[in-house]
């Protein structure tokens, strides 16, 4: 044994010719591994979110067998362990009230086994991200293999898109243009194969990201999750985890404030996720980043939509993976990146540039013909929404994003599914849908129910789009003008508690402001009445409990507010 070798975190507990030592050592021989697997090698754990309750990550179960081919090729020793996974389609009330949880379970699950090296397997929507920021707050050297999307979706000879599709046709069924079965056979067409959703959602926005933070080898974000290229992306990033280890490279040394910029303009220019916005915050927390909500505006004003994907445009993940995928969107918009930024393979950004190439204009854009001119992310600001609010322009009616209309208020998302659909509600389609108690602490957990769906009296009369607004956050696969993510929430005293029906309120996307066209003095006056009101808790134990009381607003990533920074890989105690 080398005196390097001798220093490996793993060999604190491996390398030791004592009784703890012995222990450690003996147990593990129970699943039949020989003397010599403990002789100083890297051990790299393979944090794995598999589950059948998860489909979308589905896949890792076996594309984790293809990790361990190539650590083991590389001189490595895999062990996989499981972690809380969470499926967005099957938890309720929703999961991402637990992607705080899964961050605490992969920070501890990391931290206290012996490992030197870490292979995050995520894909869904808030697996990754919990993957990451539980990570984070350890820090050892950490790659990324994504579950890759679903096949395209195919229904009646078209394309259709994961979620994408399902708003759609289900305001076509409530319109009376789609009959109930046609609606049930789109079903399988939609999900086609194992992975995740196939358009530009959630999933694989935060994929891309992870591609552009350079945490992960490239094609990551793109590539099928049946092709079997992604088995062998995966075999080369257990080799790669082990040189990882060697060259002591951290997920510090990847992710920084120029890596966490890149993937902000990144996101604008693949039309992504709303929700990464709340992600990268959690993630920035974790590593003491100063990255702020206005650095989602500010960093992706110049930048045009380069990628026609559902849902800001036509397209679909398989396409975009045989156009080039996020390479040759980076190589075209390479003028708006740092471009020394680090990748885990040593390569900086601009290295891993070189060779891509884009076989499909149509698909991925040039800059100079873009989708459209402007993308990314807008950040609100007013008297509505003190610490912020956002909407995704490009996924919004242009003639909507300067607009003052009549609120008519939702107090919760049950009063809304009530009403919503009552021929005596008083709306029309200049009106302005409120929603309110779908924040971080008010739901809890921050649903994806922003995109309200419209009055079906409206969707009969044609309206395909009003101003929505709330507390809540959206699914990355929706679209329609929606302002989500308003903060402080209802349920924390925020302005939103107190709109009321009639309140006229103003939104001016291009000067960025949001604004209830009240007085100050009357605000105050309604919000001292709130504060004055007594609530009995929601949730009075359990993890629910602890989440409502320590959550941090939309503004901050939602993390708990105990969670955010990092207390490194040292354990410095042995219970044997
Ligand atoms: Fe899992 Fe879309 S529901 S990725």
């Amino acid at each position: 044994m080398t005196q390097e070798k001798r220093k490996r975190r793993s060999q604190l507990s491996y390398g030791k010719l004592d009784k703890d030592g012995f222990i450690h050592r003996s147990w593990m021989k129970a699943q039949g591994y020989p003397d010599h697997v403990f002789d100083g090698r890297p051990v790299i754990g393979i944090c794995n979110t598999w589950s059948e309750i998860t489909p979308c990550n589905s896949g890792l179960r076996e594309l984790a067998d293809y990790v361990k081919r190539g650590i083991w090729e590389a001189g490595g020793l895999p062990l996989e362990f499981p972690v809380t996974s969470l499926g967005e389609t099957q938890m309720r009330p929703t999961a991402m009230l637990f992607r705080n949880l899964l961050s605490m379970d992969v920070e501890e699950s990391i931290r206290g086994n012996p490992i030197d090296g870490v292979v995050l397997l995520g894909g869904c929507d808030k697996t990754t991200p919990g993957q990451l920021m539980g990570a984070a707050s350890v820090n050892l050297p950490t790659i990324v293999v994504s579950s890759g999307p679903m096949l395209n979706g195919k229904f009646r000879g078209q394309d259709i898109g994961s979620g994408t599709d399902v708003w759609k046709f289900s305001e076509d069924v409530r319109a009376g243009r789609m009959s109930m079965d046609d609606f049930i056979a789109a079903e399988s067409g939609m999900s086609r194969s194992r992975g995740v959703c196939m358009t530009m959602g959630t999933a694989s926005t935060v994929s891309n990201l992870v591609e552009a933070l350079g945490l992960c080898l490239p094609y990551n974000g793109s590539l099928p999750a049946v092709d079997a290229r992604r088995q062998a992306l995966a075999h080369m990033t257990g080799r790669e985890i082990v040189r990882m280890v060697e060259d002591d490279i951290r997920l510090s040394d990847i992710v920084t404030k120029d890596s966490m910029l890149n993937a902000i303009r990144v996101n604008a220019a693949v039309g992504g996720s709303t929700n990464t916005v709340m992600h990268l915050l959690a993630l920035s927390g974790r590593l003491g980043l100063d990255l702020t909500l206005e650095d989602f505006d500010s960093e992706s004003r110049d930048i045009p939509l380069l990628v026609d994907l559902m849902p800001s445009g036509r397209y679909l993940m398989e396409d975009y993976h045989y156009a080039g995928g996020l390479p040759a969107v980076m190589k075209k918009m390479a003028a708006h990146l740092s471009l020394d930024a680090q990748t885990v393979t040593g390569e900086s950004i601009g290295e891993r540039l070189e060779h891509a190439q884009c076989f499909n204009d149509t698909v991925i854009r040039d800059v100079t013909d873009p989708v459209q001119e402007n993308s990314g992310i807008w950040v609100l600001r007013g008297n509505l929404c003190p610490q912020g609010a956002i909407i995704k322009p490009n996924a919004a009616t242009p003639e909507l994003l300067t607009h003052t209309g009549r609120a008519v208020v939702f107090e919760s998302i049950e009063d809304y599914k009530a009403r919503i659909d009552a021929p005596e509600l008083d709306v029309d389609e200049h009106c302005i849908l409120v929603l309110k108690g779908c924040g971080p602490k008010g739901y809890p957990g921050m649903p994806e129910v922003g995109n309200m769906a419209l009055p079906k009296k409206l969707l009969e009369q044609g309206v395909r789009d009003m101003l929505r607004l709330s507390d809540a956050r959206m699914s990355g696969t929706a679209f329609g003008s929606v302002i989500l993510h308003v903060a402080p929430e209802a349920s924390a005293g925020g302005p939103l508690a107190v709109v009321r029906n009639g309140d006229l309120i103003e939104l001016n996307g291009p000067e960025r402001t949001l604004n209830l066209q009240i007085s100050d003095a009357e605000l105050e006056e309604r919000l001292n009445a709130w504060r004055s009101e007594v609530r009995e808790p929601t949730y009075t134990r359990g993890y629910a409990k602890l989440y409502v009381d320590t959550v941090l607003q939309a503004d901050q990533g939602a993390d708990l507010d105990f969670l955010q920074g990092a207390s490194g890989d040292a354990v410095t105690r042995e219970s044997h």
